[in-house]
């Protein structure tokens, strides 16, 4: 059918053109925001799951949703390698000039503003990547001690006062907070911690992989307390149709039922896939309805399309070794996976491999599901694995379990 009017949007963070199966945490989004805003107690969310189930996208509707509500937002997105104060310092500087263009007295602004430049002038020897220049005086005394800890709970505390003054909320959004390193991440949410136990609306909302959970509750046990962790997952079948129907409707197309099943068997319901395939089967088809048969032939474009990009580009990333422990897994199925048969599968003690699995889920490859199980972030990746890989064992020279 005509690629112009093909209405899918595979991609990362690429609106989808039905968000679909979300509304419920929208909502529930939006009243936790609102009642912080109000100095009521909420939590606001951590967004986890796999690559490609949809935390950006939904992050991003929730931002887009406080925003035309009048909230202050700040989006962030961590990149590996970056500290925390690099990160938040230009993103703050630009809340604060937001904040500072409503009616009323300045006096809260300019505070704030004034421990933004002393928390910069006191942590830029120590995070290089700290970019600071522009003309606020440093407030002697506050976020100036140098300490992570207790200036960026000075920091956050002096721009909730000017959110509060401003009666409105501060919300940082973090997206790919996993990449955030555990002690600076501690000190985050001591930040916020503090700021909520004063009533001061400022928060954060954020998403990662599933390492997130365990990152923020051993970098603070009282995380839980601050935020809820909302798992993100595929789409249930209802959803997943949706996903798929909805945009062909508005296009006045349909798919048959069996071309559905056919895409639901193949994708699991995984957002990133539905996208996919829809934009296959579309591609694929000489007219609507969109059948079986064009939605088996999107299958095999839609695999080699992920397994030249999606799929490739993460495998590009790791070490020989590395690949060679993800194919052992890929070997024993989707997973999770106890590490000790992993280990096995390569003829190796848990001992000998626990770097490579640690570098894994640095990498954001891995992550552990429970104590001692492994599992993939990506969905469908063993069968990628299967098909660049061959089996463990099956080259020369390759040990045997
Ligand atoms: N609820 C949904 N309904 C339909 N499509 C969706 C939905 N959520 C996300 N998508 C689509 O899935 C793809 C992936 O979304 P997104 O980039 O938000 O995932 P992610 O979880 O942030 O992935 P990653 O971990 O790689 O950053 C996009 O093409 C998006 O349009
Ligand atoms: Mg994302």
């Amino acid at each position: 059918m005509d690629p112009r009017r093909n209405p899918y949007s595979p991609g990362a963070g690429t609106p989808p053109p039905e968000l679909a199966g979300r509304d419920d945490l929208i909502q529930r989004a939006a009243v936790a925001l609102d009642r912080i805003r109000d100095g009521r107690s909420a939590r606001s969310f951590i967004l986890y799951g796999l690559r490609g189930v949809g935390k950006t996208v939904l992050l991003n509707r929730i931002r887009s949703d406080a925003e035309a509500r009048g909230f202050a937002v700040v989006g962030v997105e961590a990149p590996e390698g970056r500290s925390l104060p690099g990160l938040l310092v230009p993103a703050l500087r630009s809340t604060l000039i937001k904040l500072d263009r409503g009616e009323g007295a300045r006096v809260a602004i300019r505070k704030a503003q004034g421990a933004l430049a002393s928390f910069a002038e006191g942590l830029k020897v120590r995070f290089h990547d700290i970019e600071f220049g522009w003309d606020s005086n440093p407030e002697k005394g506050v976020a100036d001690s140098g300490d992570l800890d207790h200036d960026l709970t000075d920091l956050v505390a002096a721009i909730g006062a000017a959110a509060a003054d401003r009666k409105t909320a501060v919300v940082l959004f973090i997206d790919e907070l996993q990449y955030v390193e555990e002690k600076q991440l501690g000190s985050l949410i001591m930040a916020l911690h503090s700021a909520s136990q004063n009533q001061l609306p400022v928060t954060m909302m954020a998403a990662g992989l599933p390492q997130l959970v365990g990152q923020s509750g051993r970098a603070k046990s009282y995380a839980e307390r601050l935020f809820e962790f909302v798992p993100i997952d595929r789409l249930n079948e209802q959803s997943a149709r949706d996903a798929l129907t909805i945009p062909a409707r508005v296009e006045g197309a349909a798919f048959t039922d069996a071309a559905i099943t056919e895409i639901l068997r193949q994708t699991l319901g995984y957002p990133y896939f539905l996208q996919e395939w829809g934009k296959h089967s579309w591609d694929v088809a000489d007219s609507s309805p969109i059948e079986e048969n064009d939605a088996k032939e999107a299958t095999s474009r839609a695999l080699a399309d992920l397994d030249a990009s999606f799929f490739r580009v993460r495998f590009d990333r790791l070490t020989r070794t590395e690949q060679r422990y993800m194919r052992a897994m890929a070997e024993l199925g989707p997973g999770p996976h106890r590490s000790g048969t992993v280990a096995k599968k390569l003829g190796k003690s848990v001992t000998e491999v626990a770097p490579v699995r640690n570098a894994l889920i640095l990498k954001g490859m891995l992550y552990s599901p429970s104590h001692g199980d492994t599992a993939f972030t990506v969905p469908l990746f063993d069968g990628f694995m299967k098909r660049i890989m061959p089996a463990p064992g099956s080259g020369s020279g390759a040990r045997e379990d």
